[in-house]
């Protein structure tokens, strides 16, 4: 593999919360390679370890097992019994309870870890106004905090933790307290704002449309384990694993066994009760072996003639169509599965109507039928 900058490595980290008969072991051999100046996510369902993982590289909680390094610099190691604490590790927080402090302005807010650290009046006033000229908040510099909306409190949040220009940016759900409208048009924001900086950053989140409108990578993962990484348009479109395809957005599964493994742009086999389908396998499958289907609603053409192809054709029946005005959500009844497609709001849909599916087989993932323990080197994306 290429040499790349890294700006954030976490290796083989293993932590436990509690003790004798409470312990819990919360990360199990967690191995990360952040790249300099991007934009890092971790996603995974709620209690799945995220945010230990980055407390753990913010030096709020102490790994059992492992190292992490900021900059090429250890900043932890169990075995080399190096622990750097908080306020000497380069990194700047935003919490989910981003608590900006509501008896000061906002420039006392943003200027308050310079405060602290008896940074001399004259820097101060520079460098706070260079945060908030980056954050856009330049005039609001005497406003009390209370009357901000919510969206300048969440700016002021950044500004503070930018104004010790730290090398990484350290995000929990910092978008979780906002209404959904502020928060959808904060992505936009928040991306904006790490690409102007160039900050590489780690973000936490257990919203995946977040996940995928925001990230320049995303590490997927489940019960204190990294599932796999990749980018959006790489985890969404070719998984290589099962709880990929099913958390980050919605999928189809149909369970099957492989004929064939194809190869050289030669879709596979897959034999199901639906049917052989053509597919593209994913890494670890083998011809014999269990496999299961994982298509997107959106990746499965209906049409109301029967095709000329027969290829990936299945016959349908509209169970439940829902107008959502960009498009139908149909729920369509093949024999007793019910699969999920999405179509084009100009085909009218109506429950009772006969349908012919065509699933794409680009679009048609093979995927390991379970996700066996751990991950093993290919679903570590490149
Ligand atoms: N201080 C703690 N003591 C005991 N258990 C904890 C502590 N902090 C977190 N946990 C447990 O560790 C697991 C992972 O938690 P967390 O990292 O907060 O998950 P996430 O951020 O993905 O929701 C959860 O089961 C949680 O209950
Ligand atoms: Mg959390």
């Amino acid at each position: 593999m290429a040499e790349k900058n890294f700006m954030v490595r976490i290796q083989n980290l293993e932590k436990f919360f509690g003790e004798d008969r409470e312990r819990v072991h919360v990360l199990k051999g967690v191995s990360l390679d952040i790249p300099e100046g991007s934009l890092y996510t971790f996603l995974g369902p709620s209690g799945c370890g995220k945010t230990t993982t980055l407390r753990c590289v913010a030096g709020l909680e102490r790994p059992d097992i492992g190292s992490i390094s900021i900059g090429g610099k250890t900043v932890f190691s169990a075995a080399e019994r190096v622990y750097v604490p908080t306020n000497r590790r380069p990194i700047g927080m935003v919490f989910q309870s981003y608590a900006i402090w509501p008896h000061m302005t906002v420039f006392e807010n943003v200027a308050y870890p310079l405060t602290i650290q008896h940074v001399n009046k004259a820097d101060i006033k520079k460098r706070v106004g260079e945060v908030l000229k980056i954050v856009g908040l330049q005039g609001l510099e005497d406003r009390p905090a209370p009357k901000l909306s919510g969206g300048q409190q969440q700016r002021v949040a950044f500004a503070r933790a930018l104004v010790n220009e730290p090398k990484v940016m350290l995000l929990d759900e910092p978008l979780s307290n906002l209404d959904a409208k502020l928060r959808e048009q904060m992505r936009f924001e928040i991306k904006a704002l790490q690409r102007r900086v160039n900050i590489t950053t780690i973000y936490v989140t257990h919203d995946q449309g977040e996940a995928l409108a925001i990230s320049d990578q995303i590490a997927v993962m489940h019960a204190g384990k990294l599932i796999e990484v990749g980018n959006p348009h790489q985890l969404y479109s070719r998984p290589k694993r099962r709880f990929t395809a099913t958390f980050l957005g919605l999928t189809n599964l149909i369970p099957g066994k492989v004929v064939e493994l194809g190869g050289d742009s030669k879709p596979g086999r897959l034999e199901t009760s639906k049917g052989v389908f053509a597919f593209i396998p994913a890494a670890g499958l083998h011809a014999g072996g269990a496999a299961v289907l994982s298509i997107r609603p959106e990746h499965i053409e209906v049409m109301k003639q029967k095709p000329q192809v027969s290829e990936n054709v299945l016959e349908g029946t509209v169970k439940e169509a829902i107008f959502m005005g960009d498009a139908y959500h149909c729920q369509i009844a093949v024999g007793d599965t019910l699969l999920r497609v999405h179509t084009h709001p100009f085909l009218t849909m109506n429950p009772g109507d006969k349908v012919y599916l065509h699933l794409d087989p680009q679009s048609c993932n093979g995927l390991p039928a379970e996700d066996t323990e751990g991950m093993d080197e290919s679903a570590l994306g490149a």
